[in-house]
């Protein structure tokens, strides 16, 4: 090795290290090996890079040493592309025109070299000169320091598997992991600049936890778990130590919502803190009941309806999902027919027309007798709450349409549909196996119905979300085209199914949501409530606490005109 060669310089280098780098150059530029550091020293990925610098003098010569010297340019070992000078010789690759070359390149050697590169040395076009570059910390990404430091054959992509909450990153870690937790938290933090906590799960959130929350551990930055988030475009704030909040159901709760149209009543049996609820009535103008039993959900949901401005469209509730589902059901069809008003302007605009010309008219709904739908996303046990749907409308047959007819017999014109049912609930088969999962849930279902139902359909939520998003927009730009104006405020017409929502009597429709773990799935069946469960006699009894509730009918509604759901009751 000629004494010129850049390698010899790096005395801290071992001579290991040196011989792999003449042989496999970009190894240099990996980050550098520390197999089980558990407590983060930045200072060790500090790597001194032997290179050879080619100073160039005139930059409209580079294509020319592009082409000349491109086979011996020093390559990052990820991209492919030439590292980066500015990263590799700091200060001076900022200022000076000067690419890195491989350190098996000898300046005093011209057969070291291609023979164009060593022509433009005589031309004077090009200095080379043996040089220092330095890779630190901040150079490497996340998944490489990881991968450095955790075993390498067990290593799973932990850098990503994150998710995030507001400032907070959620890890689940596992097994042998679990030694390095403080210091993979630690990276994740120092290498996704809008993370300030991050956060594990202590104990499996499992079907004890009540509320969907787990005991989690501050592994590193701030001890805040308050969040502020935006999802579905509308604005949450909780606190994510004490209610269940999940990032990757947004596309889920988007799907619900636009299923939601204008003056429909829903019944949100288990709200949370309002990602069902706020969407579908901000964006679609749904009226929604949302309900939670959590105290801390209800709390916040209570907060966000008003941050997102929707306090006259939703009304929360903090009881059990059983009572409430019954309950609802009743206030609804006392209080139904009356209307409610939504003021669509920001609180501060100025509603005097000739001063703003963007002032939206006051809308105006008129109360559903009827639920259009109930959401229960409670996935460990939501489908044993069914049972509270028997004898639901016992003796009201009138009010509703009789599925076995068609909408144009005479009769039913202006009745309503029995209420859609979207329950959630987990399955130890994926996807692949969507067809076994949908025959066990529908037995699930039938027994806590007390009816046998039967699948109608299977569907991969995500993928329906899409195309329905797509019809959907395709249906706007031409409504666009042809109305002008039009029927604003009237609530969907009843009995309008999309063909999403073709549930003829007992069918039932089973969509995949998302994996969970690898043998646990979410799944959400829709359904309409069948004919002969909504009017079953005897009405199943009421219960202590639902005859107490019924008791505080009097204040959920005042009986005036315009009815003001309270929103803050409490029980
Ligand atoms: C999986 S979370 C879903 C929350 C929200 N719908 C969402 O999508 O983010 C289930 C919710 O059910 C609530 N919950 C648990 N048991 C309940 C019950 N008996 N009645 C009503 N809500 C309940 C929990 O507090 C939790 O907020």
């Amino acid at each position: 090795m000629s004494s010129s060669t850049p390698v010899e310089n790096l005395v801290e280098q071992d001579e290991e290290m040196l011989k792999r780098a003449l042989l496999h150059p970009s190894s240099l530029l990996r980050a550098p090996q520390h197999l089980g550091m558990k407590v983060l020293d930045r200072e060790a990925f500090t790597r001194r890079i032997p290179t050879v610098a080619v100073y160039i003098k005139d930059k409209r010569n580079i294509q020319r040493i592009r082409k000349a010297a491109g086979s011996v340019f020093l390559l990052d070992p990820l991209d492919r592309t030439v590292i980066d000078p500015k990263r590799l010789y700091g200060d001076e690759g900022k200022q000076t025109y000067i690419i890195p070359l491989l350190p098996s390149v000898n300046v005093d050697d011209e057969s070291s070299m291609p023979a164009d590169l060593a022509q433009l040395v005589k031309e004077g076009k090009v200095e080379l000169v043996p040089k220092e570059g330095i890779l630190t910390y901040a150079d490497f990404g996340s998944e490489e320091i990881l991968k450095s430091i955790l075993p390498r054959d067990r290593y799973d992509g932990i850098h990503r598997g994150f998710t995030l909450t507001g400032h907070i990153a959620h890890l689940n870690i596992h097994g042998e992991f679990t030694n390095y937790k403080e210091v993979i938290a630690q990276v994740i933090m120092d290498k996704n600049p809008t993370v300030e906590t991050v956060v594990s799960k202590i104990e499996d959130v499992g079907s004890h936890s009540e509320f969907r929350t787990f005991p989690m551990e501050i592994l590193a930055g701030k001890s805040d778990t308050q969040v502020s988030l935006r999802s579905s475009g509308c604005h949450y704030e909780f606190d994510f130590a004490k209610v269940y909040w999940n990032s990757r159901l947004e596309n889920e709760h988007d799907r619900i919502a636009n299923l939601c149209a204008k003056g429909d009543a829903v019944c949100d049996v288990m709200a949370g803190v309002g990602p069902f609820a706020i969407p579908a009535a901000r964006h679609n103008r749904a009226l929604v009941w949302a309900n939670d039993l959590n105290g801390d959900s209800y709390e916040s949901m209570v907060r966000n309806v008003e941050k997102n401005r929707v306090s006259s469209l939703v009304y929360p509730f903090n009881t059990d999902g059983r009572e409430f589902i019954r309950l609802s059901s009743k206030a609804l069809l006392r209080d139904g027919g009356k209307t409610i008003a939504f003021d669509p302007n920001p609180p501060n605009a100025p509603r005097d027309p000739a001063i703003n010309s963007k002032l939206k008219p006051i809308e105006t709904y008129t109360i559903p007798k009827v639920f259009k739908r109930f959401i229960m996303n409670l996935p460990a046990s939501a489908v044993e709450f069914l049972d509270a749907y028997i004898g639901l409308y016992a003796g009201l047959e009138p009010l509703f349409q009789d599925p076995s007819k068609s909408l144009a017999t005479p009769g039913q014109e202006g009745k309503y549909p029995l209420p859609i049912i979207h329950v959630y609930t987990f399955n130890r088969h994926n996807l692949k196996d969507i067809d076994e999962a949908a025959k066990e849930i529908c037995q699930v279902v039938s027994g806590y119905l007390d009816y046998p139902m039967r699948v109608e359909r299977t569907d991969n939520l995500k993928d329906l979300y899409a195309q329905t998003m797509q019809a959907k927009t395709k249906e706007n730009n031409s409504k666009k085209a042809t109305i002008s104006g039009g029927a604003e405020n009237a609530p969907s017409a009843p009995g309008k199914v999309t063909s999403e929502e073709y549930f003829p009597e007992g069918g039932i429709s089973v969509g995949y949501v998302r994996a969970v773990a690898p043998v646990k799935s979410m799944y959400c069946v829709s359904f309409r409530l069948p004919w002969e469960v909504a009017f079953r006699t005897p009405p199943k009894q009421l219960s202590e606490m639902e005859k107490k509730l019924e008791q505080m009918k009097s204040i959920w509604l005042k009986s005036d005109e315009t009815a003001q759901w309270p929103g803050k009751l409490k029980q």
